[in-house]
């Protein structure tokens, strides 16, 4: 087993599907001292850290996992993940979960700051977008310190749905998504690439509709088939993507990644979080890169920081 370098604690809000395969993914990236897995079910966050404790002479990692009821073991975190919340019941739009899952948020991030307040929070509860906002003005931490994790998962199905029409490996599909984690979101075709031929003469209009169409609409389609319950394999895989940057990244240490980040004039846009490529460090969000996208795209994103702008504002007024 390869011993992490440096002690490095995330800790994991939820242990629901998505919390404890996150929790799986970071352990098993073997770069953390820790991971402590936080739950109000009592003995579930605990059954499950000895489930995975013992996967560890098996699967080859060092990091612990702890499990536990509160809050006292994140203490001294440098990434704590908030994916605490109630999911979608097939139907409902991610909106639908607004007033209950601001309240869950609110008092989360409380919990997290009184014990961690040096960590770079990344919240992955629905509506993503707005709950990134309430946990920011909730913690009263810099922005750039807090962020929300959805265009990773946006461009990864974006990617894998391009993949599927041009018949090729996802590796060979170079492509992001941005804007809201909802019906707003953005993917870009115009900066799409398969196989080092650009998107538009590799598939046919139809079918770069039919991809864009269906990553807008691919956790609905999921919840529909799942009946119980949202995804969690890729999601937690584009929340580890993120804790993975922020623990070992920084400026030049890797490409930049979409993520809901808070804009201050960036693509013409202030004072919203919203999905936007960024470079992840450990101080949280580094940079904002800055695409050049075309006229419609770029439309389309303002457009999205406005749908988002309102309901940010409603979550807000919920809890006043
Ligand atoms: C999804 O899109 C859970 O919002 C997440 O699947």
């Amino acid at each position: 087993m390869n011993t992490p370098p440096a002690p490095l604690k995330v800790t994991v809000v939820g242990a629901g599907f998505y919390g404890s395969t996150l929790a799986q993914r970071i352990a098993e990236g073997n770069y953390a001292t820790e991971v402590v897995l936080t739950d109000v079910i009592e003995g579930k966050p605990q059954g499950l850290a000895l489930d995975l404790m013992q996967s560890r002479p098996v699967a080859g990692f060092s990091t612990r996992v702890t499990g536990t009821n509160g809050y006292a073991e994140a203490a001294g975190s440098a990434v704590a993940v908030i994916t605490a919340g109630l999911p979608r019941k097939p139907g409902m739009s991610r909106m639908d979960l607004l007033e209950v899952n601001a309240r869950i948020v609110r008092e989360v991030t409380r919990q997290l700051l009184d014990v961690a307040p040096d960590a770079v929070l990344i919240v992955v509860t629905n509506p993503l977008d707005e709950m990134t906002a309430l946990a920011a003005e909730v913690s009263g931490l810099p922005r750039n310190r807090v962020m929300g994790q959805a265009g990773i998962l946006d461009t990864a199905r974006f990617r894998h749905f391009l993949a599927e029409a041009a018949g090729v490996d996802p590796s060979q599909v170079k492509a992001i998504t941005l804007g809201s984690h909802g019906d707003t979101m953005v993917p870009v075709p115009s900066l799409a690439w398969v196989g080092g031929v650009r998107l538009a003469d590799a598939l046919s209009a139809e079918e770069i509709a039919a991809a864009v169409t269906r990553t807008r609409d691919g956790g609905a389609e999921i919840v529909g088939l799942l009946k119980t319950g949202s995804a969690y394999f890729a999601p937690a895989a584009a929340a580890e993507a993120m804790v993975r940057a922020v623990a070992t990244g920084g400026r030049g240490a890797g490409e930049p990644l979409p993520v809901s980040a808070w804009l201050d004039g960036q693509y013409g846009i202030s004072g919203v979080y919203l999905g936007v490529p960024a470079q992840l460090g450990p101080g949280g969000v580094e940079e904002i890169v800055e695409l050049p996208l075309a006229d419609d795209e770029l439309t389309a994103l303002r457009a999205a920081a406005e749908a988002v702008r309102t309901k940010q504002a409603e979550a807000r007024a919920l809890l006043s």
